[in-house]
């Protein structure tokens, strides 16, 4: 299920990770400030578990409002930046698969899920949302969120033979190269995906990203 060199690259990237929501692009940060406030007023005064948490950069935002979070990664680097950070509610961090986690049902009321969806690939997503399902309270809100293509920066991405998942090429600051799991999703294919997650209450559409609340049943 698991694309190696995907989460490899987010191990080597976890110290230069947080750069990416400094960017000096006015619309992209107009579009994260809709994002951050959206996400938490979405996850107020709830037992979050936040989903491939990396360096927690979402953790801190949303533990302003949150009654407590659960941050999950893969990866034991970006969990060592998210515990550099101050939360302003309990939050605690466990290093393990998305699929594979050791959580009972019901026992969180909120989920959080941020640039995930991307990098899984089409095929993995319902089974995620059926794992989903077990671990989160039914009728709980949920905050999604992820890239859309912009043809203008994004190079050509790569497609598997099946057409079905996409590749690009990133490169670290030190200049190492991975060739990374990153699939696009329009508005029609997000509906049909979140169709067996609960209801779509609300799905957004920027230039740079997309964002969907739901609530999971
Ligand atoms: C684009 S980053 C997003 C991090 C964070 N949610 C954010 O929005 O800043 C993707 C994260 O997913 C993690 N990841 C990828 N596949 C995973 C898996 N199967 N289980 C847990 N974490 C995973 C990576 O280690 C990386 O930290």
């Amino acid at each position: 299920m698991n694309h190696d060199e995907t989460i490899k690259y987010y191990q080597m990237r976890a110290g230069e990770y947080d750069k990416v929501y400094s960017r000096d692009n006015p619309g992209r940060q107009e579009e994260l400030a809709e994002l951050y406030s959206l996400s938490r007023g979405t996850l107020k005064g709830r037992h979050i578990l936040d989903l491939a948490c990396g360096t927690g950069f979402w953790t801190r935002l949303i533990s302003e409002e949150a009654a407590s979070i659960v941050g999950v990664d893969i990866n034991q680097a970006t969990l060592v930046e998210a515990e550099k950070k101050t939360y302003h509610c309990p939050v605690r961090f466990i290093q393990a698969d998305v699929f594979h986690t050791p959580f009972n049902a019901g026992e969180f009321d909120g989920l959080l899920l941020t640039y995930l969806l991307s990098h899984l690939k089409r095929q993995d997503i319902d089974p995620l949302a059926q794992k989903i399902r077990n671990i989160i309270k039914p009728g709980s809100p949920a905050f999604v969120c992820d890239n859309n293509l912009v043809c203008e920066i994004e190079p050509d991405l790569i497609w598997d033979d099946d057409h079905i998942n996409s590749y690009k090429i990133r490169r670290l600051e030190n200049g190492n190269e991975y060739r990374i799991l990153k699939n696009y999703f329009e508005k029609d294919e997000l509906i049909e995906i979140f169709r067996t997650w609960g209801m779509i209450e609300k799905l957004s559409f920027g230039t740079y990203y997309w964002s969907a609340i739901l609530k999971v049943q």
